[in-house]
C-alpha cells in the first residue's frame, strides 16, 4: 500500500530527495511558487495521509477533517507550530513533528544580528549613504550604543534564547532572563540571573523575545509591562509577532520612549501595520530568522525524515504531541 504525500511547498531537495526514494510513500508538491489557498489546501487533503505543511499554512480541524480520516500526520517544516490545532490533531490520533534544533544557530544569529543593527543604527546609516547624504565624518553622526556592560534580557530561555545569550557573552552584555522553570546548565554557563517579567523589561538595555505562541504568551509583553522599559530600550522579536503588542510598541518607537526595536516578525504578517514602515528606529526584515541555506536543507531533511521514521513505525525523532 502506497501513503500519499502532500508538500504544501517546494521546499529543498534534501528532504524531498528522502520522500521520492521511499516507494511506499507517492509525493506530490504544490507546484507554485505562492502561498497555497485555502482552497487549494482542502481540495488536497481528501487525497492525503501526510501533510508536509510550512507555517504560513493554519491546518486546523477544517483542514484535517477535510482528509475525511485519512490523514495520519502533519510533518511541520518550522520550529513553531502554532499554525496547527494540536489538541484537534491529538484527538483524531494525528502525529505531528517539527524542526527544531537544526535552527537554532541560524535564528540566533538573526536575532544578534538586530541587537547589534539597532543599538548602530545600521538600517539609517545604509540608508543615509545610499541617499548620497553622507557629507564627511562628523562628530555626532548616527550615534548609537555599545553592548560592552550592558544587559540582555532574553525572554524564553529555550534553545534560541540560550543561543542568543552565549553569542552576547562574547559582545560583553550580562544576561538576564524570563522562562517559566529555572535553567540551572544555562545559568552556569552564562551567569544569567532568572527574573520576573517586570524586572527584566525594567533592568534590560536589549530586550531579545524567543517565546514560543501559546495561549499563555500571546500578548505576554504588553501595555501593562512595557511601562517598565528603559528610555534606550532596544527590543528584537524573531519568535511571534503577536507576543507583544504591537501597536503599543510602535506608539512607544513613534513618542522615542525607546531607542529602537528589531522585528523579525509581525502580528498579522505579511500584513504589515503601516505605521511600521514610518519609524526611523525600526528595523523590519521579512520573517527570515532560519533562512540560511544550510539551516532550510537541514529543516527539509529532519522533515522528511520524521515522515520516514512514522512510516516505519518508528517514533518520530521530534514529535510535538
Ligand atoms: C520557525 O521555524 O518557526 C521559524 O519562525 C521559521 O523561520
Amino acid at each position: 500500500m502506497k501513503y500519499s504525500v502532500f508538500v504544501t511547498r517546494d521546499i529543498p531537495d534534501e528532504g524531498l530527495k528522502i520522500l521520492a526514494q521511499n516507494d511506499q510513500l507517492d509525493v506530490r508538491v504544490y507546484e507554485h511558487d505562492k502561498k497555497i489557498s485555502r482552497e487549494e489546501l482542502l481540495s488536497e487533503m481528501p487525497n492525503t495521509d501526510i501533510l508536509l505543511s510550512i507555517l504560513t499554512e493554519k491546518i486546523d480541524a477544517e483542514v484535517m477533517d477535510a482528509a475525511k480520516g485519512r490523514l495520519k500526520m502533519i510533518a511541520n517544516y518550522a520550529v513553531g507550530f502554532n499554525n496547527i490545532d494540536l489538541a484537534y490533531a491529538k484527538s483524531k490520533g494525528i502525529i505531528v513533528t517539527n524542526t527544531p534544533d537544526v535552527l537554532t544557530d541560524a535564528t540566533a544569529d538573526l536575532a544578534m544580528t538586530l541587537i547589534l543593527s539597532c543599538a548602530r543604527r545600521f538600517h539609517e546609516a545604509e540608508k543615509l549613504v545610499r541617499e548620497k547624504k553622507f557629507k564627511g565624518w562628523a562628530p555626532e553622526l548616527l550615534l548609537g550604543y555599545d553592548l560592552k556592560c550592558k544587559t540582555l534580557g532574553i525572554i524564553g530561555a529555550g534553545r534560541i534564547g540560550q543561543a542568543t545569550a552565549l553569542r552576547a557573552l562574547g559582545f560583553g552584555l550580562k544576561i538576564l532572563y524570563y522562562n517559566r522553570t529555572r535553567k540551572t546548565e544555562f545559568e552556569n554557563q552564562t551567569k544569567a540571573k532568572k527574573v520576573s517579567m517586570n524586572l527584566l523589561l525594567k533592568k534590560s538595555d536589549f530586550i531579545s523575545i524567543h517565546l514560543p505562541l501559546t495561549n499563555e504568551t500571546k500578548l505576554l509583553i504588553n501595555r501593562d509591562n512595557m511601562k517598565y522599559l528603559k528610555s534606550n530600550a532596544i527590543i528584537v522579536n524573531t519568535s511571534r509577532g503577536e507576543i507583544i503588542d504591537e501597536k503599543y510598541l510602535i506608539q512607544l518607537l513613534k513618542s522615542r520612549k525607546i531607542f529602537a526595536a528589531g522585528f523579525d516578525v509581525y502580528e498579522n504578517e505579511p500584513k504589515l501595520n503601516p505605521k511600521l514602515l514610518k519609524l526611523e528606529n525600526a528595523i523590519l526584515l521579512p520573517h527570515i530568522g532560519s533562512a540560511t541555506v544550510e539551516t532550510r536543507n537541514a529543516m527539509a531533511e529532519l522533515a522528511a525524515k520524521n515522515v520516514i521514521n512514522v512510516l516505519n513505525h518508528k517514533k518520530a525523532l521530534t514529535q510535538i504531541n
